[in-house]
């Protein structure tokens, strides 16, 4: 007889014992052993939350090399059926080699589940019969599990959910985010101590009275906000280092339908536009999707929306200031351009619908399709595609953590018919979908991939840029830890060619994802390693410091009502000269509607306890030693720019925190 020595560890997650039996079979190259009932000293302790248990299996014979572990649990009589969450089982063979079996999944019924040995195999290298019979079935679970599903033409598609409960185990929240998040417009009031102001549907009357919701919670950054929303540098600072810091772009030329000549503006310092655009110090954004987007009716009374043409000037002092603001798209009459040296509310209104568009454009574009609902795409394509033996799955699937469960509610709560966007914002409801359409038809391959987009944008030596800075040192990163990763498994652009299930990962998301858009750039297929690096690499930046750049400070910027109204219910000036501080007031949203944003924008930059910052991989999925390796150098450099970020920020006047990788988080989870 052969002994083969099982460790069982059970995971450290809420709820996760079982006190059923639980019986194991190992299956190798040379056979396999009896199914055997795991009996311990322990007793019914041996599956406890954190429980590290031994077991001895024997066989006439050595089995030869581990291919899998088969698990079961069978309920003792008169006991209930439990869920189990067992981490992983290692297994020392009479031959000296230690075989690892991840698990990381619920088992709540007492069917046999089969897991694979930690090392990574492609499809074209699994041999065993056993192996690729069970890499099989796990697809066919998988696919049954994870279906596709069209919320609206024209959108990402995403994964088929009825209600959460009928969520795979695997992909749901735990108990602990469960409960700290209940996600719902309620709890962020009851926090803020709004619950009064949730129905009163009148405008605001004073500045004071904002002042006294707002100031029930206040963060360091939020303060700040009100004390600098009206000021020209602050409005300007927001387009590099706000909740959007991918509108702007350097202007060469002005768009035809801005016409702004040299003696409507005041330039500081430098001669005439034309030369200030030559010298690379003009910049404009344009909302141009904005335009003509049905907008909402909020309490009864129309909202407007518009689509603004800012333009804004580097100044020779490296501050970026605004020198004109067109409303809407098409010049006319009642159109007018505003400019600095208008009348205070004049030039503050003009500011004021620019950032309520700024609203819609990042959370619709910027934050819920180029993060929430591509990175739900990444990762049902994942789930549907790859075997957990697979080395993309590996790597890939700590970055998808939560992301489908948050999406799921982000349409139940936020974006259906009675979600609090729907009701509150002015893009909700009908304008929702049409500027979600329009955005995915803008999305770029290179758009996502920071390095191009700073270059497609002109950006790459505007100062004080931090976003761009911090962005572009974390790409560097991520990109050598995937090229460390996947480099080890794939030695040659035949191996990428060559691996079925990694084909049908990437043409599920071209199609799928972006709806099989050839002008999008994105692969259809991986024909080098190259690419394949570039696009895991764009895929897990999205998930984690991208969304954590549009994400974070979303009650810093937000929370303070007229530095980002969610929706506005007057239409601009049409004449100059004519506004008051009451027309601002008039034209804020109603004392509801600011108190609602507030809430949402409050509880969306919580951070939950159970956060896992990037490159924090507490599940064992790799076992070789060079995938461990580059993990332990991904962790290194991160420190060390977290370190740098820190003490960068000491001598900045507003702190840039948001892709401090300590405040990152791996995935999409909120
Ligand atoms: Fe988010």
């Amino acid at each position: 007889m052969v002994d083969y020595e099982v460790t069982v560890i059970t995971s450290n997650r809420v709820a996760s014992t079982t006190f059923n039996n639980v019986f194991i079979k190992l299956v190798g190259t040379d056979g396999e052993s009896e199914r055997k009932w795991l009996i311990s000293l322990k007793g019914a302790a041996a599956f406890i939350k954190g429980a590290v248990s031994y077991f001895t299996v024997s066989c006439p014979t050595s089995i030869g090399k581990l291919v899998l572990i088969e698990l079961d649990k069978q309920p003792l009589l008169l006991f209930p059926e439990d869920s189990w969450f067992p981490a992983k089982v290692e297994v020392k063979s009479p031959e000296g080699h230690t075989y690892n079996f991840p698990i990381y999944r619920w088992i709540t019924d007492s069917e046999v589940y089969r897991f694979r040995e930690a090392t990574a195999l492609r499809v074209f290298e699994d041999h065993h019969h056993l192996g690729r019979y069970s890499r099989e079935q796990e697809l066919q679970e998988r696919k049954e599990d994870y279906r596709w599903n069209v919320y609206e033409e024209g959108i990402p598609h995403h994964m088929k959910v009825d209600d959460p409960l009928s969520l795979p185990c695997e992909v749901r929240f735990s108990f602990t985010k469960t409960t700290e998040f209940l996600f719902t417009a309620s709890t962020g009031l009851t926090e803020l101590k709004l619950k009064g102001l949730a129905d009163c549907e009148e405008s605001w009357t004073s500045i004071d009275d904002i002042d006294r919701v707002f100031c029930c919670k206040q963060t360091d950054m939020s303060d700040y906000v009100q004390e600098h929303w009206k000021e020209d540098t602050f409005f300007g600072y927001q387009f590099l280092n706000g909740l959007n810091p991918i509108l702007i772009r350097r202007c060469t030329t002005l768009p035809s339908n801005f016409p702004v000549t040299d003696c409507m503006v005041f330039l500081h310092g430098g001669s005439s536009l034309t030369d200030e655009m030559k010298k690379g110090n003009i910049f404009l954004c344009d909302y141009k999707q904005m335009d003509g987007v049905q907008a909402n009716t909020i309490n009864g009374k129309q909202q407007y929306l518009m689509a603004p043409l800012v333009l804004l000037q580097k100044t020779p002092d490296d501050k970026l200031m605004p020198i004109a603001i067109q409303l809407k798209q098409k010049p006319a009459e009642d159109n007018p351009i505003f400019f600095p040296t208008d009348s205070e509310y004049d030039w503050l209104l003009a500011k004021i619908f620019v950032r309520s568009a700024d609203f819609s454009e990042h959370q619709l574009n910027v934050h819920l399709l180029r993060t929430h609902l591509l990175a739900e795409v990444f990762a049902v394509s994942l789930l549907r595609n790859l075997p957990m033996v697979h080395p993309l799955y590996k790597l890939l699937i700590p970055h998808t953590r939560y992301t489908i469960q948050i999406n799921f509610l982000a349409r139940r709560r936020l974006i259906s018919q009675d979600g609090v966007f729907t009701q509150f914002s002015a893009s909700g409801g009908e304008g929702l979908v049409t500027i979600l359409r329009r955005s995915l038809s803008s999305v770029t391959y290179r758009s996502l991939c920071i390095p191009e987009d700073i270059a497609d944008r002109g950006l790459e030596d505007v100062p004080n840029f931090y976003y761009r800075d911090d962005g572009l040192r974390l790409w560097d990163i991520i990109h050598r830890f995937v090229k460390g990763i996947l480099g080890y498994y794939y030695k040659n652009d035949c191996e990428v060619k060559q691996d079925s299930e990694l084909q049908k990962w990437i043409s599920d998301i071209f199609e799928h994802g972006f709806l099989s858009k050839q002008s999008t750039g994105i692969p259809q297929r991986f024909t080098t390693v190259a690419e394949l690096i570039q696009f895991v690499t764009m895929v897990i930046f999205t998930g984690s410091a991208q969304h954590a750049a549009v994400n974070t400070g979303q009650y810093d910027y937000g929370g303070w009502m007229p530095n980002t109204p969610i929706s506005l219910q007057l239409p601009p000036p049409t004449t100059k000269g004519k506004a008051t501080e009451a027309t601002m007031l008039s034209t804020f949203p109603d004392v509801n509607t600011t108190v609602q944003g507030m809430a949402t924008m409050w509880l969306l930059s919580q951070q939950s306890s159970d956060f896992v910052p990037l490159g924090q991989y507490p599940e064992d999925h790799f076992s070789e030693e060079t995938p461990l390796q580059v993990m332990k150098d991904f962790q290194k450099e991160l420190e060390v720019l977290s370190a740098n970020i820190k003490t960068r920020n000491k001598h900045l006047e507003v702190p840039y925190t948001y892709l401090d990788p300590e405040e990152v988080e791996n995935s999409v989870a909120i």
